[in-house]
């Protein structure tokens, strides 16, 4: 029998593992909460676009991240964060880890770049520090890091509600290519939500339409994409609003905004199509990704697995 990579490392082996970005096919904001946050309604899609973490496990109680931004090496880095959390949840404060987080993703632009290397931390520490924390378990350690932590723990596919912290996987939708423009704007996320009125919530009990495609294994319905925080980002950020005529310009069939933005994202089936479009958005001076949908079982497949025989050490594991 062949031994696979990961059951031939050592416990204590280091890693590179990727940290995908996510796109949001939909988002509805269903209303304000008490607490200040908003409902949602959204399906998440994992894309291959990603971080790459470095992790090594340690056993001298010393968390410590450097990331390839130096704008990101503070104590507040999320990724160092979860590792901090899961150490200290765990109880066992001899365990460590050097963490390195090569940022390809970009920062700040509606992709949970920094909620997916929290998740991968989590992920790839609960395996090497043998924890044996189920997943249920690391979303809602994920949950204390940031509204968009959970659903990273699995990937792919999912229908996100509450402020983004309940997770539910649905099947795999259509494989698509997308391409990806980052205007060249800094958005605020609690600005964006802040602008909201009334008008703007879709209230409770509302459906999803691509959700209920992706169950019943459809095409995704391009026509039924949406975001309802794009119209205020539209308005407010004029250079939003030029990047997706842009891209519109450059041929692209349909453009949609993902998360508070400000990165947009264009779907497509065919590849050619995809390229022509990017060389065309080139042209006109618009920086593009071309990247495509991550299955949930990939991102599975791309993380450090638990080894056999080794006891699962915590207790809310057992
Ligand atoms: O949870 P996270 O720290 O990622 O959220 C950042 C900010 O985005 C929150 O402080 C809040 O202003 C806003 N937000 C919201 N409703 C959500 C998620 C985020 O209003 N469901």
């Amino acid at each position: 029998m062949i031994e696979s990579e990961h059951e031939r490392q050592s416990p204590a082996s280091t890693v590179f593992v990727p940290a995908y970005a996510k796109i949001n096919l939909t988002l509805r904001v269903l209303g304000r909460r008490p607490d200040g946050y908003h409902a949602l309604l959204s399906v998440f899609q994992t894309l291959s676009l990603h971080d790459t973490l470095r992790v090594e496990p340690t056993e001298d109680g010393v968390v410590a991240c450097v990331t390839s931004l130096p704008e990101l090496n503070t104590p507040e880095n999320l990724a160092e964060r979860a590792a901090r959390l899961l150490r200290d949840r765990a109880g066992q404060p001899h365990l460590g880890a050097r963490i390195e987080v090569e940022k390809v993703i970009p920062a700040q632009g509606g992709l949970g770049g920094g909620s997916s290397d929290a998740a991968t931390t989590l992920a790839a520490l609960n395996a090497l520090w043998g924890l044996g924390l189920p997943e249920e378990r690391q979303e809602t350690l994920g949950a204390e890091l940031g509204s968009d932590v959970p659903f990273f723990t699995r990937g792919g596919t999912a229908l996100i509600t509450g402020r983004g912290e309940f997770v539910r996987a649905l099947p795999d939708a259509e494989p698509l290519w997308f391409l990806l423009a980052k205007p060249p704007v800094a958005v605020s996320t609690p600005a964006v939500f802040r602008a909201l009125t009334p008008t703007d919530y879709a209230g409770e009990g509302v459906r999803d339409p691509v959700a209920e495609a992706i169950e019943r294994g459809d095409p995704l319905p391009f026509e039924a994409l949406t975001n309802t925080l794009e119209e205020p980002v539209l308005r407010s950020y004029p250079a939003v609003a030029e990047t997706r005529a842009a891209l519109l310009a450059a041929g692209a069939p349909l453009v949609r905004m993902s998360g508070s933005g400000p990165t947009l994202y264009a779907p497509f089936r065919d590849l050619g199509a995809a390229v022509a479009v990017r060389e065309r958005a080139v042209a006109a001076g618009i920086a593009v990704w071309l990247t495509h949908s991550v299955s949930r079982s990939a991102v599975a497949g791309s993380r450090p697995a638990g080894w056999a025989g080794r006891p699962t050490t915590h207790p809310e594991a057992r």
